[in-house]
């Protein structure tokens, strides 16, 4: 059972606070009665909601997954750069998806979006701890210290502490960040800290998702059990 508000505003009909005016007008009918209360509860799956004598129905819950190229930003519409939004199908745009959280400009890699806002909104709360994982190179080679002060949980230039990470280094001028939060430019910030500049910067994991083979500027539905993985695993944590 769900509110009939709720379930109107995520089928697009308005949002929840014109649906208040609108419920009043009879234009909204359960099982073929005007429903005048926003708060009643329906069951999606066995009542028949019209809007104005048309079936409402629930809109498909779709989630993707973007290999961000560098050169675009995270946002639905910019003034002067190219959004993530130009990558991605008409059909899935169409199904008003957005995207969680966001990557920079200059950062590449796996970059999820999804119309199912409540989703989006567990996938990003910083309580989650959802890891997200990097692959950095940069100037400098990253030492021991700098693995023992990211477990430590950096203290940044302007103050800023960051949660406990973890700092892999793979090779001179090249490492792996582990985060469970995502301030703003938190990786180049953290890195920057401890003198390690980043020049270039991919998201490859978040929770249990992999970028995998996925080509730069492409993008993927998920399947339900790959969702049903990356919300189990982060409901783990709570
Ligand atoms: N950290 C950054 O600095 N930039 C990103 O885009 C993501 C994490």
């Amino acid at each position: 059972m769900e509110r009939l508000d709720k379930f109107l505003s995520d089928a697009g009909v308005a949002s929840r606070r014109e649906l208040k005016t609108l419920l009043k007008t009879g234009a909204v009918q359960v099982n073929g009665r005007p429903a005048p209360d926003g708060a009643a509860k329906i069951d999606p799956a066995a009542d028949l909601v019209t809007f104005r004598g048309a079936p409402v129905e629930r809109p498909r819950r779709v989630v993707l997954m973007l290999h961000k190229p560098a050169g675009y930003v995270t946002s639905t519409e910019d003034p002067r750069d190219r959004t993530v939004m130009e990558l991605i199908p008409d059909r899935y745009r169409r199904q008003n998806v957005v995207p969680v959280g966001r990557l920079d400009k200059d950062t590449e890699g796996l970059l999820l979006l999804t119309n199912d806002g409540e989703l989006a909104h567990r996938l990003i709360s910083p309580r989650r701890g959802v890891e997200k994982r990097y692959y950095a190179r940069h100037e400098g080679t990253a030492t021991e210290e700098d693995t023992a002060a990211f477990a430590a949980g950096l203290s940044l230039r302007d103050g800023t502490l960051c949660r406990p990470a973890v700092l892999k280094p793979l090779g001179p001028g090249e490492s792996e960040i582990t985060v469970t939060e995502g301030k703003y430019h938190q990786v180049r910030r953290m890195m920057a800290s401890r003198g390690l500049p980043v020049t270039y910067l991919r998201r490859d994991r978040e929770g249990s998702l992999f970028l995998s083979s996925l080509p730069a500027g492409e993008c993927r539905e998920l399947t339900e059990a790959e969702i049903a993985a990356v919300d189990a695993a982060d409901a783990a944590k709570r």
